[in-house]
């Protein structure tokens, strides 16, 4: 059974709605180059994911915080603080994640540096309620694209299984708090309209970023236009039964006026991963329990 406590011995309020900050430290330095199938186009492809977290993870924070005020049930109030602690903790292990890619000279810290640019400029010309539909789009591509994660066999097969971790933790975590930004967006007055018309531009930029991203980072692999090296590669991505064509629907759903996040049912598959990760021989069990763990304070 899994166990996050503070110092005191109290529950942290995130983990009482079942939304637990738990502290990680991922350890990468026994992890091979190229983590994902051996394969430079795979791997560069989760580095570019990864190099929007610290930056895009910190924006889905300050845009929910200012709300915390005017929400007034208890049950929201403690999940937006476990929504806060968990996104907190993401970032910071993605920080690392990327770290470990910029050792090997890939240009983490300029990808980095592009997110928080485009970001602040959002944080400074936007309403705070547009960033808060800016986050509830984005947080739907973070709950299906983990929904897929938890699921993809060929995934777990495919990855290092240190590399594996990183992933599955953010994954299981992404769902646990999936409700939580659209349900702050709805409280607040925020429209199906509004939410359905911010998805449109949010994709394009995250799409535009993300290849712009992925294809940095190839470049200084020399890989960009190695087309048949990268066909095996773009076929499990972007290719027919592949991890894109797999979220579509998903994806779509988000565009009906009465959706909610909890419509994509994953109670039976956090509780399967809940134990697999963090159970009695939960593979990040040993982390979980740490000292560290029992400081929490969200
Ligand atoms: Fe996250
Ligand atoms: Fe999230």
């Amino acid at each position: 059974m899994e166990m996050v406590k503070t110092q005191s011995g109290r529950k942290p309020l995130g983990a009482q709605v079942n939304i637990p900050p738990r502290r990680m430290d991922f350890d990468f330095s026994k992890a091979p180059r190229n983590g994902y199938a051996n394969d430079e186009y795979m791997t560069t492809f989760w580095a570019a994911f990864s190099a929007l977290f610290p930056k895009g993870e910190s924006f889905f924070v300050e845009a929910v915080r200012p709300y915390r005020n005017q929400i007034h049930d208890e049950i929201l109030k403690a999940q937006i603080a476990g929504f806060i602690g968990q996104e907190a903790m993401h970032s910071k292990e993605h920080i690392s994640f990327n770290k470990f890619f910029a050792k090997q000279g890939y240009p983490m810290d300029k990808l980095d540096h592009d997110v928080g640019k485009l970001l602040s400029l959002i944080q400074k010309y936007a309403p705070s309620r547009f960033q808060l539909a800016i986050t509830v789009c984005l947080e739907h591509y973070t709950a299906i694209i983990a929904e897929y994660c938890l699921k993809a066999d060929d995934m777990h097969r495919m990855a290092d299984p240190e590399i594996l971790k990183i992933w599955l933790w953010h994954a299981l975590e992404e769902n646990e708090h999936k409700t939580v930004a659209f349900d702050v967006y709805e409280t607040v007055g925020g429209s199906y309209t509004e939410r359905a018309l911010v998805m449109f531009p949010t994709t394009i930029i995250l799409a535009f970023m993300f290849l712009w991203f992925h294809s940095r980072l190839l470049a200084h692999d020399k890989r960009l236009f190695s087309f048949k090296k990268n066909w095996a590669g773009t076929k499990h991505f972007w290719g027919r039964g592949g991890m894109f064509q797999g979220i579509v629907p998903q994806l779509l759903d988000f565009l009906k006026p009465d959706f909610h996040p909890k419509q994509h049912d994953t109670d039976e598959l956090l509780d399967l991963w809940r134990e697999k990760l963090f159970g009695e021989k939960g593979i990040l069990n040993e982390q979980l329990n740490s000292v560290q763990n029992k400081k929490l304070v969200f």
